[in-house]
C-alpha cells in the first residue's frame, strides 16, 4: 500500500461501552509547544553518563488546578530526550524517588537482556539502577518508560516517557537542530478530573483514552517555524490511542521506528499505534499555517470511540506556523539508509502467535516461565495472527523487525482484528540463557492484563537456564 501498514485498522468496529471515554474537546492552537530538554550528560572513563531520576511533580496543562504527575529528569510530566551515537558506550543510572517500584525500559535498544529495564530489572523506591552498553545501531528514534509488570499503564499515565535519540555518522543531509527544524513530537491523551488530577475512570476495551490530547505535555501547541522544512519525530506515547496523522498536503515519511527509510517516502498518513515512531518532514510556505493532525474515522474505528462521541471532528495535534521569511533547508536527499533489509531467504525457522482476548497463543504472562528461546543473530519469520475482535500491536525487545515486503524497521506493530501480519525478525547478539527479553501487545491495559511472553536469546547450541529474575511480587 502507500503507507506503512496503511488500512491496518481500517472499518473496525469496536463494541462501545456506556462509562466508555468522551469525546475529544477541539481545542484552537493557544501554547507554544514545549520541548523536552536534552538530558545532561558527562564523559567518565571513556563513556557517556547520564543522570535520571523518576518523581512525582506537579503539572500545569490547563488554566484550571494543577495536576499531579510523575516525570524524570527533573521535569513534573515526561523526561529530557536522551542522545547518544552509534558506538558510543553509555551509562544511564535511574533513582527512583516515586512511591513505588518501577522499571525504565529502552524501547527499540538493541542491548543486553540485564540492562533492558523490563519487569525483570526493578528499581525500588530510592534505589538507583545503573543500565550500561554499547549502542550499536542505526540512528534512530527511540524511547524510554517504565515497565513493571501489572502497572505499566499506570506508571506511563503518570506522565514517565521521553525519546532516546540514537546518532550516527552516515551523515544524510535532514534537519537535525534539535528543537528548531528538528523537532520532537510526543503524543498522549489524558483527561481530568475536577480536582485537576487525571482522570483514570474512563476506559473501554482498548484501555484509557483521554479527552484532550498534550503534545510533548502541551495541551493546544502551535510552533514557530523559520525554515523552509521541518522534521517531526512523532512518537506515541499514548496508553491506547492510535492516531492516524496527516496534513492537507502529503507527508514525506523518511524514518520508522527503527530508523531511516531507504528513501523518502510521500504518504498521505501515517498510523501510529501505542509505541509506534514516524519521522516526518514538512514543507512549509511562509506565513502559511499548516495543521497536523489525526483523521477521525480510523481514530473512532481504532479506538472505540466513534458511537460513544456520536462522531467527532479531526483531531487537531498541532499547528506549525511558519515566519514570513524562511531560512531556505536542504532537499531531502533522494537515499537516507543504505542498510541491507532483511531477506525472507535468510529466515531459519518460523513461529506462529495467536492473539486473542490479552492473550498469546492462549498464554498469560508468567514471570518464571520462558515461552520461546531465540538463536542470537538469527533471522526469523513470525507469523502474528489477531483471532479477536480488537486491534492489538505488538512490540519486540532487542530485535529489529520487518513487515514481509516493506523496507521499514519496526519494533512495534499494528495487528488488526482478524489478519495476519508476517514479520522478519532479526534477533540481536547479545546472549543470555538466564534473563528474558519481552514481547507484548503495546496497548498498555492488554500488557498489564498479562498479554506477554518471555523469550530467551542464547548462544546457537546454547542451553538456556532457569529464568533468574530480581523482581518478587
Ligand atoms: Cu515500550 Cu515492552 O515496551
Ligand atoms: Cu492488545
Amino acid at each position: 500500500g502507500a503507507t506503512l501498514a496503511a488500512g491496518a485498522f481500517a472499518g473496525l468496529a469496536v463494541a462501545g461501552c456506556s462509562t466508555g471515554p468522551p469525546p475529544v474537546r477541539p481545542r484552537p492552537a493557544r501554547r507554544p509547544l514545549a520541548i523536552p530538554p536534552l538530558a545532561p550528560t558527562r564523559r567518565e572513563a571513556g563513556r557517556r553518563v547520564v543522570d535520571l531520576t523518576a518523581a512525582p511533580g506537579e503539572s500545569a496543562f490547563l488554566d484550571g488546578p494543577t495536576t499531579p504527575t510523575w516525570g524524570y529528569g527533573g521535569m513534573p510530566f515526561g523526561g529530557p530526550t536522551i542522545r547518544a551515537r552509534r558506538g558510543e558506550d553509555v551509562a544511564v543510572r535511574v533513582t527512583n524517588r516515586l512511591p513505588e517500584t518501577t522499571t525504565t525500559h529502552w524501547h527499540g535498544m538493541t542491548l543486553p537482556a540485564r540492562m533492558d529495564g523490563g519487569p525483570h530489572q526493578p528499581i525500588a523506591p530510592g534505589d538507583t539502577w545503573e543500565a550500561s552498553w554499547r549502542v550499536d545501531q542505526p540512528a534512530a528514534t527511540l524511547w524510554y518508560h517504565p515497565h513493571p509488570h501489572g502497572r505499566t499503564e499506570r506508571h506511563v499515565h503518570r506522565g514517565l516517557a521521553g525519546l532516546f535519540l540514537v546518532d550516527d555518522d552516515v551523515g544524510v543531509d535532514l534537519p537535525d537542530r534539535y528543537g528548531v527544524d528538528d523537532v520532537p513530537v510526543v503524543l498522549t491523551d489524558r483527561s481530568f478530573a475536577p480536582d485537576g488530577g487525571f482522570d483514570t475512570a474512563h476506559r473501554n476495551a482498548v484501555g484509557l483514552l483521554g479527552d484532550t490530547v498534550l503534545v510533548n505535555g502541551t495541551v493546544a501547541p502551535y510552533l514557530d517555524v523559520r525554515t523552509t522544512r521541518v522534521r517531526l519525530r512523532v512518537l506515541n506515547a499514548s496508553p491506547a490511542r492510535s492516531y492516524r496523522i496527516a496534513l492537507d498536503d502529503p507527508l514525506t515519511l523518511v524514518g520508522t521506528d527503527g530508523g531511516l527509510l531507504p528513501s523518502p517516502r510521500p504518504v498521505p498518513d501515517v498510523l501510529l499505534t501505542p509505541g509506534e515512531r514516524a519521522e516526518v518532514v514538512v514543507e512549509l510556505a511562509p506565513g502559511r499555517r499548516v495543521v497536523l493532525r489525526s483523521l477521525p474515522d480510523e481514530l473512532g474505528a481504532v479506538n472505540g470511540i466513534a458511537n460513544a462521541a456520536g462522531g467527532h471532528d479531526t483531531l487537531d495535534l498541532l499547528e506549525l506556523r511558519p515566519a514570513d521569511r524562511l531560512e531556505p533547508s536542504p532537499a531531502i536527499p533522494a537515499t537516507l539508509s543504505r542498510e541491507t533489509p532483511l531477506a525472507e531467504t535468510d529466515a531459519t525457522r518460523t513461529r506462529r502467535f495467536v492473539l486473542s482476548s490479552n492473550r498469546i497463543n492462549g498464554l498469560a504472562m508468567d514471570m518464571g516461565r520462558v515461552d520461546e528461546v531465540l538463536d542470537a543473530g538469527a533471522t526469523e519469520i513470525w507469523e502474528l495472527t489477531n483471532r479477536h475482535t480488537l486491534p492489538h500491536n505488538i512490540h519486540v525487545h532487542d530485535a529489529r523487525l520487518q513487515v514481509l515486503g516493506e523496507p521499514a524497521w519496526k519494533d512495534t506493530v499494528p495487528v488488526p482484528p482478524g489478519r495476519t501480519v508476517r514479520l522478519l525478525v532479526r534477533v540481536g547478539p547479545y546472549a543470555d540463557p538466564e534473563v528474558p527479553y519481552m514481547l507484548h501487545c503495546h496497548l498498555l491495559r492488554h500488557e498489564d492484563d498479562g498479554m506477554m511472553l518471555q523469550f530467551l536469546v542464547v548462544a546457537p547450541g546454547q542451553r538456556p537456564a532457569a529464568v533468574v529474575s530480581h523482581a518478587h511480587g
